[in-house]
């Protein structure tokens, strides 16, 4: 990966988050992790678009892992006696309503990125769950993620070299994916229970972003630092990055997040009907 782990952890001042106290925020992140894993079927579209067959090796490794992971959840829900409910309508629309139309979004901005986030709310977990099982499940689950986040890094590097075009794409897709991050970190903050590890969700939403930014720098997505770039930049690569996606009017994306929720297409998927399935209501 192009940042350590180190670089992606925040420290939390040795606050922990207790399964029996915490209950109520252990039940919101896990919920939204399980969904988040549950998008792993979205692997079967790419595994359909792979441009050679050590990426389609790779995304057969990656379905098996992610699907796996939805197991793990499920474990640590149970262990954890939390109930299964539905995830936030911001992170449906970040996993889900922004899934890749391509295979170059699909990399840079579901995989370097949003893996890359994900990858920071598990290190979050990790270091702050006094629940060791379930510290032992995501420790697991963490290496196989770093791989998947070192792959979409990797692809996308080679994709944009040499097609400034297709960097500009990138990168006007990464800013609205960063902007979705923001939303999530305005909920969050504005919604959750008072507790001295949530306290520091700012600065974690903080350094997820400023992560976002240095990855895509070191991709070469991002030539400057973003506070170098204008707003009229940014909204301009980001209207041209949606006016290649189809027309869609950036606008209207920009001020409703739901209004993304039809890109997922009108076919009830398992990251519809997921809490309805055996596995996930009566895990044995
Ligand atoms: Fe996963
Ligand atoms: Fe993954």
């Amino acid at each position: 990966m192009l940042l350590t782990r180190e670089e992606m952890s925040l420290d939390f001042g040795g606050h922990r988050l207790d399964p029996a106290a915490d209950r109520e925020i252990l039940a919101w992140i896990m919920n939204q992790f399980l969904y988040g894993e549950v998008t792993g079927i979205q692997i079967g579209q790419w595994l359909y678009d792979a441009p050679d067959l050590s990426a389609a090796r790779f995304l057969a490794k990656q379905a098996i892992e992610e699907l796996q992971h939805v197991g793990n959840m499920v474990s640590i829900m149970g262990m954890l006696e939390l109930t299964p409910q539905p995830a936030h309508p911001v992170v449906r629309m970040l996993a889900t309503g922004m899934m890749g139309g391509s295979w170059a979004e699909h990399v840079a901005t579901e995989m370097a990125l949003g893996e890359g986030f994900v990858l920071m709310a598990f290190y979050a977990v990790i270091d702050t769950l006094d629940h060791p099982e379930s510290v032992a499940i995501l420790e697991r689950a963490v290496r196989q993620e770093e791989s998947h986040v070192d792959f979409g890094e990797c692809q996308t590097m080679a994709l944009i070299a040499g097609d400034e075009a297709l960097r500009k794409r990138l990168l006007g897709l990464s800013l609205v994916w960063m902007w979705g991050v923001r939303r999530l970190a305005g909920f969050m903050q504005s919604r959750l229970p008072d507790h001295p590890v949530l306290e520091r969700l700012p600065d974690f939403l903080a350094l997820c972003l400023q992560c976002a930014e240095t990855r895509l720098l070191r991709m070469g997505v991002l030539e400057q630092p973003l506070s170098e770039l204008s707003s009229a930049s940014r909204a301009a690569l980001v209207a041209s990055a949606y006016a290649h996606k189809g027309g869609e009017s950036t606008l209207r994306l920009l001020t409703s997040p739901a209004r993304l929720l039809p890109f997922v297409g009108k076919r009830r998927r398992l990251t519809d009907t997921y809490l309805n399935d055996p596995v996930v209501r009566e895990p044995g």
